[in-house]
């Protein structure tokens, strides 16, 4: 068993067993690598999720000078700009202000109603599978589905979509643990060609309107200045982003998992009614996003250790999800698992507000793909992302039998 080592490609192959370890340790640990403290049992990260003393950003509240930081370096600004106005790094009143307009367009009822097209789409991306006798299931089918979903939400042309996946790489590159120069490069580019495209596509909008998500963004601008452009900008941005990211990576590291399960994947075969839960489960059994961070406001203190105001916490969502104290046999995939507060989409007020979307996507992929290629077979063993924070695989090569 490897130590916990975000960096090693052992830990990563398999990190729930240098968990178990963690936990054994105690509730919060300090890691000196990334000048963080670690926190990985699932009470703690569900507890500290919804503690008003710890903010996913500090800059509301206090300076950099006062939290002992360093501003980030001038030639990183586009990046920063972009991404301290979207909601997910925002915290009370702004996050709530932007959270509230946004949210009408993700209600279970709303997202209900897209259904059929995204059931409609998994197939057709299924089929094509099926007719060239497998291919790659992250790029012919995890992929594109939730990429036009949320672009078709959004009103991106289709024409417009192929930077969206590549943009979207580079930005979340910054989201790993101490990303190189080379990676903020990245993102500073592509955070200056997407936010430059999102500004013309909303000057068009502005033209002439359509019933898409960033029209809503600009009505509700322009009814009472409750969104600067930047914030539109970042909020389109973010849901471009995290409306793909974590569901391309759920699909393939849920089919990996369902491979090395062949039991598990005959029952689910045998018995589709399984899919809701299956899909719960895997996102528990191969956690898509690992880590979320959140800074000290005030003090706090945890089994009797003092974490000071300034300080980083990390709290281990694949850790939190493996945790005996919640889940019998937390090692084990069981797909039929009822008693299942998995963690994988937050909780308090950054809770996933895409997770009825994504549980819908997730749901078409995997029903078209046992429906209509009830003999896909793993065809070589993938290889996987050097990433930590953002969990998944380089591709999945399949065989349709
Ligand atoms: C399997 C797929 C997904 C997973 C595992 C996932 C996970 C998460 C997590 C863990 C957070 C909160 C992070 C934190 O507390 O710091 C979050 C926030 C968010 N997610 Fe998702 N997500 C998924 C799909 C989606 C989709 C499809 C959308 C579509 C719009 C989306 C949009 C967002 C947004 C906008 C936020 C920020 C919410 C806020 O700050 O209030 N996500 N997601």
């Amino acid at each position: 068993m490897t130590a916990f080592d975000p960096w090693d490609p052992d830990f990563l192959a398999d990190p729930y067993p240098s968990y178990a370890e963690l936990r054994a340790r105690g509730r919060v640990q300090y890691f000196e690598r990334t000048d963080q403290w670690l926190v990985p049992h699932h009470a703690d990260v569900s507890a500290l999720l919804r503690d008003r003393r710890l903010g996913r950003t500090y800059q509301h509240r206090f300076t950099h000078e006062d939290f002992g930081r360093t501003a980030p370096a001038p030639e990183h600004e586009p990046f920063h700009t972009l991404n301290d106005h979207g909601m997910l790094d925002l915290e009370p009143p702004d996050h709530t202000r932007i959270r509230r307009l946004v949210s009408k367009a993700f209600t279970p009822r709303t997202v209900e109603r897209l259904k059929p097209y995204v059931a409609e789409l998994a197939g057709e991306l299924v089929d094509g599978l099926v007719r060239r006798g497998g291919g790659d299931l992250l790029t012919d089918v995890a992929e594109p589905l939730p990429v036009a979903v949320i672009a078709e939400m959004l009103g991106i042309p289709e024409a417009d979509r192929a930077p969206l996946r590549p943009w979207s790489a580079d930005i979340c590159g910054m989201y790993e643990l101490s990303p190189s120069e080379d990676t903020a490069a990245k993102a500073v580019r592509a955070s200056v060609e997407f936010s430059d495209y999102l500004r013309e596509l909303i000057a068009e909008r502005r033209k002439e309107p359509g019933d898409d998500l960033v029209s809503g963004l600009i009505e509700a601008h322009d009814e009472g200045d409750r969104l600067t452009e930047q914030e539109m900008i970042s909020t389109a941005v973010l849901l471009l982003n995290a409306g793909h990211e974590a569901t391309v990576n759920a699909t393939v590291n849920g089919w990996y998992a369902l491979f090395r399960h062949p039991a598990q994947l005959a029952a689910l075969r045998a018995d589709h009614s399984l899919v809701p839960t299956a899909i719960e489960e895997l996102m528990r059994y191969d956690t898509p996003l690992q880590l979320f961070e959140r800074w000290v406001l005030d003090d706090i203190e945890i089994d009797g250790t003092t974490v000071p105001r300034g300080a980083e916490i990390a709290m281990l969502f694949g850790s939190a999800n493996h945790d005996p104290a919640v889940f019998e046999s937390p090692d084990h995939l069981d797909l039929t698992r009822r008693d299942n507060p998995h963690i994988s989409f937050s909780a308090g007020i950054h809770y996933c507000i895409g997770a009825p979307l994504a549980r819908i996507e997730l749901a078409a992929s995997m029903t078209a793909l046992l429906e209509r290629a009830p003999t896909l077979t793993l065809a070589a063993e993938p290889d996987r992302k050097p990433n930590f924070v953002i969990r998944g695989l380089e591709g999945l090569r399949v065989t349709v039998g």
